[in-house]
């Protein structure tokens, strides 16, 4: 993991291979961002002249390497793109400086260490440069070039990070620079387990993950394995699961701060392989399906992450985890399966199995009445045509809680919108031989699987559930922050929220 200091040396005489200054667009070409101004002078106060000549503009994701002038002790400076010149006297928007600062990162894979010497006015922009470098030194290099020492593998990430004008001895500085590596640290965790191969991640490894990470960070571990789920009833996990040569699990997280303190669950999917089933999906839609267990990575980064920073609220996580298969044993269309609320459910589609899953999670989350639950899932390719693949959709049984969401989500640099849950879809699941089918209407599709959900929460508990499937697994090229592959979608928002409760933000 990337190394982060706070440095109090200047831009001119720290050792690093890179320094990374910020330029903005003006009215007139390019225009040197605070914290460049030694370079500046270095340059003899020609930098942004310089720049434009070499083609900068000061455009979001624009990067531009330069050789030192002498009296820079780092060999390069990194110009990187801030966007539009804030208006006279407002601040750099955080998350404007948390992709520039990711972007670097990013181009900085290979290098040991790199100087950030972007607008610093306070610790909340010490904290955004510092996540978004954080979150752009990743690859994920795993499975590449046999041994990781060997020459011409995989570039390693960025070693070391040092954030220049931030206050190393200012309280606030300091714990920010904390909280952007336990943040980073956790988010890179929950994309480890996205990336990683569904032949090697299974609902059984990944519990033995949880395991091992909650004996390191104290929190408690509880995992139901097959003969406990169905004994137990959980016809939804089980159903899904029973396809699969490697079974499903249940595992619960606790993290306790007191007992006084407001509880929030966190409930995740994950389908650590979705085929589709027996509705077996086609060639060109199950190449990404290993990404079906990122509402559950969430979950589990989101709680290690509020463990670690001793927040002042309880935190639970449920991970619903199962392989979705098709085979001689798995559920069929036409199957009717007994959820752990009792509810019964004609399964007509295999493809709509994160719903049971999550059914079952939800309602056993319910028993314990929590002061809210909210679910994360990879759960409809409909919620992906209407926002596209980089918002995510929050329904709830609460407006006001819906807000809250968007709200948290917005203020940590994560796109979400308020999707409604219209009780006239709820007929399109009516069953001539159940309580309930697990496919409505197609229109409005990410609608109806919240509508199903919703089935499933306790009455009276105060519920959302964020539909991540847009925006979980990025296949396009890098930019700020966001790398290929698994991007951590929903940790930053759900440690915030619990941020909030535990700050009693939320009444
Ligand atoms: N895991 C998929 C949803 C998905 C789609 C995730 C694209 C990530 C990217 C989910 O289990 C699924 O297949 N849903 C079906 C539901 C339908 C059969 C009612 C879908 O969205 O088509
Ligand atoms: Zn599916
Ligand atoms: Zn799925």
């Amino acid at each position: 993991m990337t190394a982060l200091t706070l440095s109090t040396a200047g831009a001119a005489t720290l050792r690093a291979d890179a320094l990374v200054v910020g330029v903005a667009k003006g009215a007139k070409g390019p225009v040197v961002a605070p914290g460049a101004e030694t370079v500046d002078t270095a340059f003899d106060g020609r930098l942004a002249a310089v720049l434009e000549t070499l083609g900068a503009t000061g455009a979001e994701g624009e990067v531009t390497k330069l050789p030192s002038p002498s009296g820079i002790k780092a060999p390069v400076v990194l110009a990187v793109g801030l966007g539009a010149v804030p208006e006279q006297g407002e601040p750099y928007d955080p998350e404007v400086l948390r992709r520039a600062a990711g972007t670097a990162a990013r181009v900085l894979h290979g290098s040991k260490k790199a100087a950030f010497s972007l607008p610093t006015e306070a610790a909340e922009d010490a904290e955004a440069i510092a996540e978004g470098a954080l979150f752009g030194a990743y690859s994920y290099t795993a499975y590449q070039g046999g041994a990781k020492e060997a020459k011409g593998g995989p570039k390693q990430p960025l070693a070391e990070v040092a954030l220049l004008g931030a206050k190393p001895r200012d309280k606030a500085y300091k714990a920010a620079a904390e909280r952007a590596q336990v943040l980073a640290e956790e988010l890179n965790r929950s994309r480890d387990l996205i990336n990683t191969p569904p032949n090697d991640l299974t609902p059984e490894s990944f519990a033995a993950i949880a395991a091992a990470a909650g004996k390191d960070h104290g929190i408690k571990v509880q995992i139901l394995d097959e003969k406990a789920l169905l004994k137990g009833g959980y016809g939804g996990i089980m159903g899904v699961g029973q396809g699969s040569a490697n079974p499903p699990r249940l595992v619960k997280l606790t993290y306790t701060h007191s007992k006084d303190a407001k509880t929030l669950a966190l409930v995740g999917k994950g389908i650590t392989y979705d085929s589709g089933g027996i509705s077996l999906k086609p060639a060109g839609h199950n190449e990404t399906m290993k990404c079906d267990m990122s509402g559950a990575a969430a979950v589990f980064a989101a709680v290690v992450a509020a463990a670690r920073l001793g927040l002042a609220v309880n935190v639970t996580g449920w991970l619903a985890l199962a392989e979705n298969m098709p085979s001689g044993s798995a559920v069929r269309p036409g199957d009717v399966l007994r959820m752990y609320s009792g509810k019964t459910v004609e399964v007509l589609n295999t493809d709509a199995e994160g719903r049971l899953v999550l059914g079952d999670a939800l309602w056993k989350a319910s028993e314990e009445k929590p002061d809210a639950i909210v679910d994360v899932a990879t759960l409809t390719g409909a919620m992906v045509l209407a926002l596209g693949n980089r918002t995510f959709g929050v329904m709830s049984n609460d407006e006001a809680f819906r807000t809250v969401i968007h709200e948290t989500a917005e203020e940590v640099g994560e796109q979400s919108w308020p999707m409604p849950l219209p009780a006239e879809l709820r007929k399109g699941m009516d069953s001539p031989i159940a309580d309930i089918a697990n496919m409505g209407e197609r229109m409005g599709g990410g609608l109806v699987a919240g509508l199903f959900l919703q089935e499933f929460v306790g009455e009276g508990i105060t519920w959302a559930h964020l539909d991540i499937a847009g925006p979980a697994f990025h296949e396009g090229a890098p930019y700020g922050y966001t790398p290929k592959g698994g991007t951590g979608s929903s940790v930053r928002t759900l440690v915030r929220l619990a941020e909030r409760i535990a700050d009693g933000e939320l009444g």
